[in-house]
């Protein structure tokens, strides 16, 4: 497993989630994203444009692409073949964490209770997704199981967007936030990649100044 990608995603702090009816938009949301100072996005596996939007992305060469919302060995395939750096998994899979290693692929598999936790560190992972955030007990319940779970770092993702995010970075064993509110799949559908590039131009500053602080 990279621990580069993980260092990467850490520094960066935000991670894009992106659902692409038409991979046709791969190209000017990768430009977008990056013209935004975000040079990451995890491409979701929940349309048939996935597989080759992170192939686009990957091969632009500047963005971190990874893929998002994998259930099975074949998806974790298609999106390692495709280009992906890190796969995302919504819940804890033993099947696709041990098939992501066979790859020598980044995972992270979503866990929001102590017993999965607790099952992921079992299984070699100490980076999970906390999904859903929001709805699973938000930065509250992160800080609480951070206490017996010192080394375990978090990605939070679902219901966060610019009002919320600073609750879940001020703490320390979120390693980053991720969330479809710099670039929501309406927008990319309606090709509007300017907004996208100024929302995600603002999250970034967003973050800037938390950490200035
Ligand atoms: C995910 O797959 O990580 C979430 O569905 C993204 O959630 P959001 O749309 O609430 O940001």
């Amino acid at each position: 497993m990279s621990d580069d990608v993980l260092q990467q995603l850490t520094r960066h702090a935000l991670v894009p989630v992106i659902v692409l009816d038409d991979a046709a938009d791969a190209d000017p949301l990768g430009a977008a994203l990056a013209g935004g100072g975000l040079p990451v996005a995890e491409v979701t596996f929940r349309t048939d444009a996935a597989e080759e939007a992170i192939r686009i992305l990957a091969a632009r060469g500047d963005i971190l692409v990874g893929a998002g919302t994998v259930l099975t060995p074949d998806q974790v395939d298609r999106a390692v073949g495709a280009g992906a750096r890190y796969v995302v998994s919504p819940g804890l899979s033993r099947t696709v964490v041990e098939h992501c290693r066979r790859h020598e692929v980044t995972v992270l598999p979503g866990a929001v209770t102590a017993t999965e936790v607790q099952a992921a560190l079992e299984l070699g992972v100490d980076t999970v997704k906390f999904f859903p955030a929001g709805t699973s007990g938000g930065a509250k319940a992160i800080a609480a199981l951070a206490a017996p779970f010192t080394g375990v770092r978090f990605v939070p993702t679902g219901g966060i967007d610019a009002g919320n995010v600073a609750d879940y970075l001020a703490l320390p064993s979120v390693a980053a936030v991720g969330g479809s509110w710099m670039a929501p799949r309406a927008a990319i559908r309606a090709g509007e990649f300017d907004a996208i590039r100024k929302s995600t131009a603002d999250a970034v500053a967003a973050v800037a100044s938390l950490r200035s602080v």
